[in-house]
């Protein structure tokens, strides 16, 4: 049976991984997969989760089946989160949410309910997006499409160019949107841009289907759930897969879930056994550790209250190191201007520099980063940056 099997070239992102793993240098620095850094270049488990994990530990008391929907605590939880308490969808019980493993496995899910529900569906992403949507649609047999959307001269939203593409769209299209801290290129649409995308999408009746795995990285997390707001108050239908990867720092617990906005009850009530079936002919039964967790952390004032605190000092972090890094690149002898550093969110930025840099920094200088040259800026620290400063104006000249 696999007499014939041919290898296949590693994901671009996990590639990075195994590479930086492998050398020996004790300067290399990792600036490919996306999981957060404090400043010693660790990724430790926040305090919160640590305190959740013994409570559960203390208290469960048994390990047989969930059922299909998982921790309920969780799935509520995150509609509150995703939402809003005041949300209408809600009130009206047109939401249906699911704990799934990961981000991706919500992405994976929705992707198959997409299929299950209109096979002729497409879907249409920015152009650029995270290099897995490029596997993960179209391995659940959805066709992909892109959007305009970055524009490498300015570093910044090709707003128009989107818009226009978007109003091309109509019923039976789906449109995949990142929330926030957009992956890879670190740019989003301002608030009034988010309101203008959204009248397009009520306007137009296709799809959204809006991924935030970063949700708290950018501006906090009810600012950062702003596109999912206005799109589930004015689309009758939405889906959202949301990620608690990188804000609890669960990253391989895989807790993330599927929300699907339906255009009325008896529809999401109809939605849910799909759901289910998917699931259920999948992996069968979910996990709880990490749903579980989380569901402690959001039904308590005193640890929601310190989440928030980590939370906010992740994002602290990270616009720190990217103010930081922009100003240590202009006072260098690098003569072109990466002030988008500053300007951009999230772990994720474009150097905008070419393969044959890219791999310099790789052989000369154990500095590992992805072909497209995303990078990772929560890698950087008061250890590394200097270094990885000078090493840039080695490979790209004054
Ligand atoms: C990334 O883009 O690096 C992260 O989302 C991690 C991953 O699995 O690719």
């Amino acid at each position: 049976m696999f007499n014939h099997v041919k290898p296949i070239p590693p994901d671009p992102i996990l590639g990075v991984i195994t590479a930086h793993a492998a050398d020996p240098n004790p300067r290399k620095i990792d600036l490919g997969v996306g999981v957060y850094r404090d400043g010693h270049g660790a990724t430790p488990i926040l305090s919160c989760v640590a305190r959740a994990e013994q409570l559960l530990l203390d208290s469960q008391t048994t390990k047989t089946y969930l059922g299909p929907a998982g921790v309920p605590g969780f799935n509520e939880a995150i509609n509150e989160l995703l939402f809003g308490s005041g949300s209408e969808a809600l009130a009206e019980g047109r939401v249906r949410t699911i704990q799934t493993p990961g981000g991706t496995g919500a992405l994976r899910l929705a992707a198959d309910l997409i299929h299950a529900a209109a096979p002729e569906a497409e879907l249409w992403a920015s152009d650029p997006t995270w290099s897995n949507h490029y596997a993960l649609f179209p391995a659940a047999g959805v066709t992909m499409h892109k959007y305009p959307y970055f524009d490498w001269q300015s570093s910044g939203l090709s707003f128009d160019e989107m818009v226009s593409a978007l109003e091309q769209r109509g019923p039976g299209d789906v449109v995949l949107f990142h929330a926030c801290c957009h992956n890879p290129c670190g740019v989003s649409p301002s608030p009034e841009q988010w309101a203008a995308i959204a009248d397009v999408a009520a306007g137009r009746g296709f799809t959204p289907l809006i991924d935030i795995a970063y949700m708290g990285f950018e501006r906090g997390q009810a600012e950062d759930c702003l596109p999912v707001r206005l799109l589930s108050e004015r689309c009758p239908e939405v889906i959202v897969a949301s990620s608690c990867s990188k804000n609890f720092a669960m990253y391989r617990e895989r807790v993330g879930a599927l929300s699907v906005i339906a255009r009325d009850a008896k529809n999401a009530a109809a939605i849910e056994t799909v759901i289910n079936s998917i699931t259920r002919a999948n992996y069968s039964m979910p996990p709880s550790h990490g749903p579980a967790v989380i569901d402690i952390i959001l039904h308590s004032d005193e640890l929601r209250a310190l989440w928030d605190e980590e939370l906010t000092g992740m994002r602290e972090r990270i616009n720190g190191v990217r103010k930081t890094l922009a100003e240590k690149i202009a006072a260098s002898g690098i003569g072109r201007d990466f002030s988008f550093l500053a300007r951009q969110s999230g772990m994720f930025s474009f150097l905008g520099i070419n393969r044959e840099q890219i791999h310099r920094l790789r052989s000369k200088y154990s500095i590992y980063l992805v072909d497209s040259s995303r990078i990772n800026v929560a890698s950087f620290n008061d250890a590394n940056m200097d270094y990885f400063v000078a090493a840039l104006e080695d490979v790209i000249g004054g």
